[in-house]
């Protein structure tokens, strides 16, 4: 088990293990069970298990939520390395962005509405580092969680496009008891706040029951979730849409749908999804 600061350092590792198969996991931090499941599973795909903590201020719009965003390094070793993790890389800064780094990427179009309207540049910055981390990491399978969906469906674009070799895999988001998706940014909910964001998780469930029952005009099921949030006034609903699964258009009819939720509780922006099958 080791704990890698340094690219060099890294690359060499990986050349020293070039013969076996890489499962990646790439983090920000701050792990919860969510993550640990996502390891988990990374070891049963591959011979060798890497997950990266690199909190790039590239993808944060805003410079507090940057620096707010909880930090943990020595426990997300210990917790990657009990889910089965081989190597944990953690650079620093100017080992992912170097002063004469230039690969700035530019994100698909499934990157334009819902989190890439709402926090513009994000995405642009995810795909920048992600791009970076394949680079260095050379995995054979990238593990990432459902919440973030449309991050995943944009990283997928990427990666098709400059790393078509990797397999992305997404597996279904972690909840807690209660309903709500685990989150890093939970942690900053206060007792009040977490009872209210219960809802998200409960307008998700109204939403997919309705369409189990038969309706699947989007404009009745979008109406009947923004109902159900009306409840907790304290919910800024930045958006509640339901759009193709895979090119992420709004749809008239729900089918191979996906229910898209962001919104801000208390200071802390939350995202949620669920399929409608
Ligand atoms: O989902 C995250 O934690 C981040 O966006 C990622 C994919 C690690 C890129 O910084």
């Amino acid at each position: 088990m080791m704990l890698i600061h340094s690219t060099s350092e890294f690359i060499a590792w990986r050349k020293s293990v070039a013969n076996q198969t890489v499962a990646f996991v790439p983090t920000m931090g701050a792990l919860h069970s969510g993550h640990h499941s996502l390891i988990a599973h990374a070891a049963q795909q591959c011979h060798l298990v890497v997950v990266s903590i690199f909190v790039n201020a590239m993808q944060f719009g805003d410079a507090d939520d940057f620096n707010t965003y909880p930090r943990s390094e020595q426990s997300d070793y210990l917790a990657s390395v009990t889910a089965g993790a081989n190597v944990v890389f953690a650079p620093h800064q100017q080992e992912i962005f170097p002063a004469d780094f230039d690969r700035y990427l530019t994100p698909s179009s499934l990157a334009n509405d819902y989190e890439g309207k709402h926090r513009p540049g994000h995405f642009a910055g995810v795909v920048t580092v992600v791009n970076r981390l394949f680079d260095i990491v050379q995995p054979d399978v990238v593990i990432f969680g459902a919440k973030d969906y449309q991050q995943v469906a944009v990283i997928r674009a990427m990666s098709d496009e400059l790393h078509p070799t990797i397999r992305i895999v997404t597996l279904e988001t972690v909840r807690d008891t209660d309903g709500l998706a685990l989150s890093s940014r939970n942690t900053r909910l206060n007792t009040a706040s977490r009872l209210q964001a219960q809802v998200i998780p409960r307008t998700l469930q109204a939403i997919a029951t309705l369409h189990a029952q038969g309706e699947t005009r989007s404009h009745v099921l979008k109406s009947e979730g923004l109902k159900i949030l009306e409840l907790v006034p304290n919910i800024l609903v930045e958006y509640l849409e339901i759009v193709q699964q895979d090119t992420l258009n709004t749809v008239d009819e729900a089918r191979n749908a996906v229910v898209l939720f962001a919104g801000v509780l208390d200071g802390v922006r939350l995202i949620d999804n669920l399929l409608l099958q």
